[in-house]
């Protein structure tokens, strides 16, 4: 198992953010109606301190609770500290002039402090005006999901001008991206290829973000210099192209002429100062190598129905599958993708076990607790329908006997090389919330996440609070560290007989939604970054598909 990722190793390295500005409370400067503010974001320079502005949001009429559409785009790069400040002004008229409309009040913070806060979610109070309150900020991040890779490039160049006097040219390459605003930012130095008009470089990796900003079709300008010793470099020429341009491989379309403009308006004849050619070019994936370990754990409490019953979602039919042979089967085919063994622990809850009647909330399906792994889901299903028929139906609902059972595992394994995902599949009428939130908020510390599958028609309150999208789960004042539940009610994937999944692809989407991110969060949290994958590599479908 693999994951695709953006890697943080360098500042050439930065990950994109989308940053949204809501206000509250404003103040109002209007008399006859409220204010109509506007949002201008300036970014300080790092060598001159000097700030910048950086850009401006709409205005929107008549409001002291501004929500913009337009969004800022920025870099951030982890190891800067980059400053911002948000101004706020009260428009009055077309002008573009900031002087012309009242000042609402501003605010200052840096990068790392939206990114870093809980959930990239920031508020401030606005200041800058005595005496007077002047509302808040709410600054939150995003993570734009793109061009996490990097490529791998090599060029050389044929009969470039020669500008030393003893000998050739001492030829170098000098790469820029061009920024929003036309201007250009150097991106990569090639090493110097002494004395020749031909010379080859060395491949070397960039970044996509780097180079284009992970847009295709942005220019890319490539200036040659011949080297000096004094560091009056002689300026050959140059030439532009795209991310697009270069990755159609080595042919005639990635041959580049290098011109220099100064000669060309002087002499008419004046062709080129030489060609440059693109010989490789090649995405690098960055990897986690982890080992996922999936457990499978089964409700088998008396909430469920007598499985004998028809009504019982554990419904005994030698010729159907029942509504837990179904989740199990259709879930279990899409994570079993993600397990490079495909031999998955099982365990059952909540049942009373052969031969003493003891109620077990953490039994090995397989009945082996040394070694209870089955063979693939097949294997489990099979371990699934054996203990039905052994076991007795009973409760509680506990969960945090598994989860519990899955962390003291996850536990021992911090450095990166293993994540557990645990499978439960239940009913959702659970006992045990207070203990399963306790376990919940322990286990995000730990290389770990939990799927809840909820089968049958309950109303799965809990189980949504459990997986904690809109408010992070907590238990005695402390929050998860990190969202790892992710809640998935099955009835939504199946027909209306209830024997035929809908759609996999849909269910696939939404099991293995927030894995990933929470896969990231935990490698993040930890410092373990990515390493390089040698090329070529094809990444599985799959992974393109929940776009890891
Ligand atoms: C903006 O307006 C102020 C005062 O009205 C003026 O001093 C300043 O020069 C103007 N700036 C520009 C760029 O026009
Ligand atoms: C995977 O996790 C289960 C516990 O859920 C454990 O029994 C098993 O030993 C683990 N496998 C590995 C290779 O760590």
């Amino acid at each position: 198992f693999v994951v695709k990722t953006c890697s943080i190793e360098t500042t050439l390295f930065s990950v994109k953010y989308v940053y949204s500005v809501v206000f509250e409370n404003l103040l109002d400067r209007d008399t006859f109606s409220k204010s109509d503010p506007i949002c201008v974001l300036y970014v300080q320079g790092v060598g001159n301190k000097e700030w910048r502005e950086f850009g401006r949001t709409e205005v929107i009429d008549n409001t002291l609770n501004p929500d913009f559409v337009r969004k800022f785009i920025l870099d951030y790069f982890f190891e800067e500290r980059e400053n911002l400040r948000f101004d706020l002004y009260d428009v009055d008229s077309k002008s573009p002039n900031l002087s012309k409309h009242d000042f609402l009040g501003q605010v200052f913070c840096t990068l790392g402090e939206i990114v870093g806060s809980q959930g990239s979610r920031l508020e401030k109070p606005i200041v800058g005006i005595p005496g007077k309150k002047c509302g808040t900020i709410i600054l939150t991040a995003e993570e734009l999901n793109c061009c996490r890779d990097a490529v791998l490039m090599q060029f050389c160049a044929n009969k470039l001008d020669k500008k030393d006097f003893f000998g050739k040219s001492d030829p170098f390459l000098v790469f820029y991206r061009s920024n929003e605003d036309g201007s250009f930012t150097i991106c990569h130095k090639t090493e110097v290829v002494k004395n020749t008009l031909n010379p080859v470089w060395q491949a070397f990796k960039i970044s996509v973000r780097a180079l284009c900003n992970g847009d295709y079709d942005r220019t890319i300008k490539v200036e040659v210099y011949d080297w000096d010793r004094d560091g009056s470099h002689d300026f050959i020429g140059e030439f532009t192209t795209s991310y697009r341009e270069l990755s159609r491989g080595q042919s005639q379309f990635n041959v580049y002429e290098v011109v220099n403009p100064k000669k060309k308006g002087k002499k008419k004849k004046y062709s080129n100062s030489g060609t440059v050619v693109s010989l490789l070019m090649i995405l690098v994936y960055f990897y986690f190598r982890t080992q996922i370990n999936f457990t499978v754990a089964i409700d088998f409490t008396a909430s469920n129905g007598n499985p004998a019953q028809p009504t019982s979602l554990h419904y005994m039919n030698p010729y159907q599958l029942n509504a837990y042979g179904m989740a199990l089967k259709a879930v279990g085919e899409i994570v079993q993708d993600y397990d490079s063994d495909k031999m998955f622990p099982a365990l059952g809850f909540g049942a009373k076990l052969p031969p003493d009647g003891r109620i077990s909330h953490e039994f090995a399906l397989n009945g082996n607790p040394q070694n209870p792994y089955c063979d693939g889901i097949e294997g489990v299903m099979e371990a699934y329908y054996r203990s039905l028929k052994s076991v007795q139906l009973y409760g509680p609902t506990n969960f945090a006997p598994v989860i519990n059972h899955v962390a003291r595992y996850a536990s021992s394994v911090k450095d990166g090389s293993q994540y557990f995902v645990l499978l439960i599949v239940t009913d959702g009428v659970i006992s045990d919330m207070a203990q399963t939130k306790e376990s919940i908020v322990n286990a995000s510390k730990l290389p770990m996440s939990i799927i809840i599958v909820g089968v049958g028609p309950a109303e799965f309150d809990a189980m949504v609070e459990l997986d904690g999208d809109d408010v992070r789960v907590s238990s005695r004042g402390k929050y998860a560290e990190r969202d790892i539940v992710q809640f998935v009610p099955f009835r939504d994937y199946i027909d209306r007989s209830g024997n035929h999944v809908l759609s996999m692809a849909r269910l696939a989407k939404d099991v293995l939604a927030e894995i990933p991110e929470q896969f990231l969060s935990y490698m993040r949290a930890r410092g373990i970054k990515p390493s390089p994958a040698p090329p070529p590599y094809t990444p599985p479908t799959h992974l393109l598909q929940t776009q890891i």
